[in-house]
């Protein structure tokens, strides 16, 4: 019988509903997980669990915003109550492109809410459980815009540059506890959310100004990377950035 790296383990994502968090969720199914999966976009999440469940024995859902600390800490005591949750990937984010002059306080908060306060929150809730049985694992969805900056994301920019500091922080607080925590960061995917901010011309003049490898990544080349930080093959790994670019921060690419 082929042998399935997550059999019964049960991984919570948020931001689930499309995406690369639907392609985690798709792939960690594959691998025998049960899974439960957050997001706030109630149409998508139904789709999702319903595609989701050809896959897996078990898919529980929880329409939460990352942002809102009581309900992420609600649904997640009843997600854990189900079955102890054995791996989280948090996922969920948002982008909008600003410029920094332009950025007001509410777009400013709405982006470091959902994508760094959320995760805190979510993280917290999760691993306080995940202590107590000496046993978990972690991986936070960065960007490579939280390692070398990007023009018209300050906020953006700022909130996954926090991710990385969380994750190690959060990594080196509780290595002692075995639960292990790691980050990835990926360049420019070709996502529903990239797609939205960027048409078809914008994505190819930055391929071939900035991207050696000279396309967008695809989801199913990003999703592998939190399998394998979450799998026991990454057992003595924890704290680390992993960065899934093509190729961007390697340098400048020949004109
Ligand atoms: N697409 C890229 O090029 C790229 C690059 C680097 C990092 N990322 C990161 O990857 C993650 C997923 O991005 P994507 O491109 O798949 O985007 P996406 O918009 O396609 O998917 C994001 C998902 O998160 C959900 N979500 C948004 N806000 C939420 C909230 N407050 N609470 C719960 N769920 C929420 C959305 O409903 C959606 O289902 C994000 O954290 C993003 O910053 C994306």
């Amino acid at each position: 019988m082929e042998n399935k790296r997550f059999e019964n383990q049960h991984v919570l994502i948020t931001g689930a509903a499309r995406g690369i968090g639907f392609e985690i969720a798709r792939q960690f199914a594959l691998e025998g997980a049960v899974l439960s999966v957050f997001d706030n976009h109630s149409a998508n999440l139904q789709k999702a669990v319903v595609e989701l469940k050809q896959l897996t024995s078990e898919v529980w859902s929880e329409q939460v915003d990352v942002s809102d600390r009581k309900r992420v800490f609600d649904a997640v005591e009843r997600t854990d109550a189900k079955q102890p949750v054995d791996v989280l990937v948090n996922n969920a984010g948002i982008a909008k492109e600003q410029p920094f002059l332009e950025i007001d306080e509410n777009d400013w908060n709405s982006i470091i809410n959902i994508n760094l306060s959320g995760m805190f929150h979510v993280s917290q809730a999760v691993c306080r459980k995940m202590v107590q049985r000496k046993k978990g694992a972690v991986v936070n969805m960065a960007s490579k815009n939280g390692l070398d900056g990007e023009a018209g994301y300050a906020h953006y920019n700022a909130s996954k540059g926090g991710v990385i500091m969380l994750t190690k922080t959060m990594a080196l607080e509780m290595a002692h506890t075995g639960v292990r925590v790691n980050a990835v960061c990926p360049g420019y995917i070709q996502t529903p959310m990239s797609m939205e901010i960027d048409p078809p011309e914008f994505t190819r003049k930055f391929v071939d100004r900035y991207i050696p490898l000279n396309r967008p990544g695809k989801v199913g080349e990003i999703a592998p990377m939190f399998l394998f930080l979450a799998s026991e093959a990454c057992s003595f790994m924890t704290g680390q950035v992993v960065v899934l670019d093509g190729g961007q921060l390697a340098g400048q690419k020949p004109f």
